[in-house]
């Protein structure tokens, strides 16, 4: 009765619209609702392999000055037992005053003159951010792992907390796990497992909940040299070592460009394939697929670009996922500089000429009118994920490139190293950026002002008609290559021994939608692209190999499917297949047989796709 009388008290909160001082506009968290916020979470927790449940005691220190006296949290499936006064231990009114099938919960509790809570809680057994893995879907098959993946909206179906990236707070935590198991958290970690099964973690820098991370599992540590290494499981930790060689290279790079690296470490984990995405920004630990594990490190500018994170995004947040393209084109071209210092220009113009190619497909998925085609989004009561396209991190690459040749790279250099200073540890929405942009490099040139065409390239669809010219001088050879090939011409009698797999990519996707058995097979004997190692190369034969029935490489291409969790990979390769009846029997029955391997971003996708 109490809880009842309680949420009534408060649902008028839910329908003050004019913004106050504190909060926000992010439409994604319930905790907009009000200027309560939290300041630093200790988390204690018991990680449970058999149920395959998180739980414990979260506890909360709110900000003093605040003008409402309940805190609104987000959460997803979970299961509240208890919340105290964390000082007095008294129980604290509480009640769910909305439910939405995007954001989940709100969970609103009483907080007047209290300063900390205590939750006691714990997660569902198919919480979203959680996958949990059986010994058979790990590297070495010995123990199972778990991991977790909290970008977008996902953090709150393993922690209540305040989901949305404007706000940040310190952590520390404590975690129980198995005791043949060892765990990572995106803040200091441990290098070594320990006896009691439990480890302590502290994150001293104020992140926003999209970068709460965790993984358990059987891993070791490398180091490869100033503050940065590679965890993962021991039998592919020499492999990973080698192939990550270039990392202290690369944030010595990244430091020359834009500032102070501004963590304690910057380590990498390799996961299970099934991780959904190429890489995650998690602080202090990156967390990586396996795929890009190549052999020949031709997959690394990945690691650049969650490195390149460390500046855009986690120093300088977006300030709702309509602004992500403040994360990711910031980030993308930020990679690409990074790879620039280390490999040379010509490199990097590979590099921007296969983005370019992204964003085309992109543009013309979506066709050039749609909304999506903007930079600054409208995502209201809509899941954030729908903005996690090429537009953010292409376009907005691009646009950074288009102010770079604008103003001269000296100037746009000394620009955003000023931005990542200034605004670090902030967040950062599309007016903001404009006024800085304004403030700091056009300075009221009108002329200027009208070549950057800010205005254009952030609210229109699809492209302005002024666009930087993207080209590489090494894919040029790869277009008379091209021709060649397309005349008939074997592919042994072209001189593609310099390729790195970028020019081969760049060969693949440029093949066209049909070829004859002589060209497949003439790419079988001589490339042979489904025994390459490299995860890019596979996907996009793939796709030939079920355009053109080459029906003697579906043993790979399932093989392929069951193993990677990649939704980058997977989607565009069950979408061709579903393009026909005989297809999309194949993709039923790969997909129930591959399910199982996938992370719920993937299979939320895949779902939709197919059913
Ligand atoms: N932060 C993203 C991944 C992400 C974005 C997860 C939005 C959930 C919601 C990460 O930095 C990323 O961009 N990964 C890419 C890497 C690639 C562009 C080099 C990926 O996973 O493919
Ligand atoms: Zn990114």
């Amino acid at each position: 009765m109490k809880k009842i009388i309680f949420a009534l008290s408060i649902i008028t909160l839910g329908c003050n619209t004019t913004k106050e001082k504190g909060m926000s506009n992010d439409t994604h968290t319930f905790s907009s609702k009000s200027d309560v916020r939290v300041e630093h979470l200790s988390l204690d927790i018991n990680v449970n392999f058999e149920s395959k449940i998180i739980e414990g005691i979260a506890k909360y220190s709110i900000n003093k000055n605040h003008s409402d006296d309940t805190i609104h949290l987000d959460i997803k499936g979970i299961s509240i037992i208890d919340v105290v006064n964390s000082v007095t231990n008294e129980k604290l009114n509480y009640a769910i005053l909305e439910k939405d099938k995007v954001k989940g919960e709100d969970l609103a509790i009483n907080v007047k003159d209290v300063n900390s809570i205590s939750i006691q809680y714990k997660t569902s057994n198919d919480a979203a951010a959680l996958q949990w893995l059986n010994a058979e879907q790990t590297a070495d098959k010995k123990h199972p792992f778990l991991y977790t993946q909290s970008q977008a909206i996902l953090a709150r179906t393993w922690i209540p907390c305040q989901d949305g990236p404007g706000v940040r707070f310190t952590y520390d935590a404590r975690v129980k796990v198995p005791t043949e198991l060892m765990a990572l958290m995106s803040a200091e970690n441990p290098v070594a497992k320990n006896d009691s099964g439990i480890y302590h973690f502290k994150q001293k820098r104020a992140i926003p909940s999209y970068l709460m991370a965790l993984a358990v599992g059987d891993l070791a540590f490398q180091e490869l040299g100033r503050n940065s290494g590679v965890y993962t499981e021991p039998g592919q930790l020499k492999k990973c070592a080698e192939e990550f060689s270039d990392l202290p290279k690369m944030m010595d790079a990244a430091e020359a460009l834009y500032g102070k690296y501004q963590w304690a470490r910057y380590d990498v984990l390799v996961l299970p394939p099934s991780f959904p995405f190429g890489g995650m920004e998690n602080p202090e630990v990156t967390f990586a697929t396996p795929t890009i594990i190549a052999g020949d490190k031709s997959l690394v500018s990945l690691l650049a670009h969650e490195l390149a994170h460390s500046w855009s995004g986690n120093l300088v947040t977006n300030d709702t996922w309509n602004d992500f393209w403040l994360n990711e084109g910031f980030t993308t071209y930020f990679e690409r500089r990074i790879m620039e210092s280390i490999e040379g220009k010509e490199y990097a113009d590979m590099l921007k000429v296969l983005g370019y190619q992204d964003l085309q497909e992109e543009l013309n998925a979506f066709g050039e009118n749609h909304a999506d085609t903007r930079l600054r989004l409208d995502l209201i009561n809509r899941d954030p994920d729908e903005g996690l396209t090429d537009i953010a991190y292409e376009k907005g690459s691009l646009f950074l490139v288009h102010i770079e040749n604008t103003v001269g790279r000296e100037k746009f250099d000394a620009f955003l190293k000023n931005y990542f200073t200034s605004n670090a540890f902030k967040t950062m929405n599309t007016d903001q950026f404009l006024k800085i942009l304004n403030d700091e490099l056009i300075k009221n040139d009108k002329a200027i002002a009208e070549k950057i065409n800010a205005i254009e390239w952030i609210d229109s669809t699809g492209l302005p008609s002024v666009i930087p010219i993207i080209q590489s001088s090494r894919l040029v050879f790869v277009d008379s290559a091209l021709v060649n090939f397309k005349n008939q011409k074997s592919i042994s009698s072209i001189d593609t021994k310099n390729w790195s797999s970028h020019e081969w990519l760049y060969f693949i996707r440029g093949l066209g939608e049909k070829l004859d058995a002589t060209q497949m097979n003439d790419l079988k004997k001589n490339v042979n692209f489904a025994k390459s190692g490299n995860a890019e190369l596979e996907a996009a034969w793939y796709l030939h190999v079920l355009r053109n029935n080459f029906t003697e490489d579906y043993i790979y291409v399932d093989a392929f499917l069951q193993k990677v969790g990649r939704r980058k990979f997977l989607m565009p390769l069950y979408a061709e297949m579903i393009k026909t009846e005989a297809g999309k029997k194949m993709a039923k029955d790969i997909y129930n047989k591959a399910r199982k391997n996938y992370h719920y971003v993937s299979t939320q996708s895949l779902d939709e796709l197919l059913k």
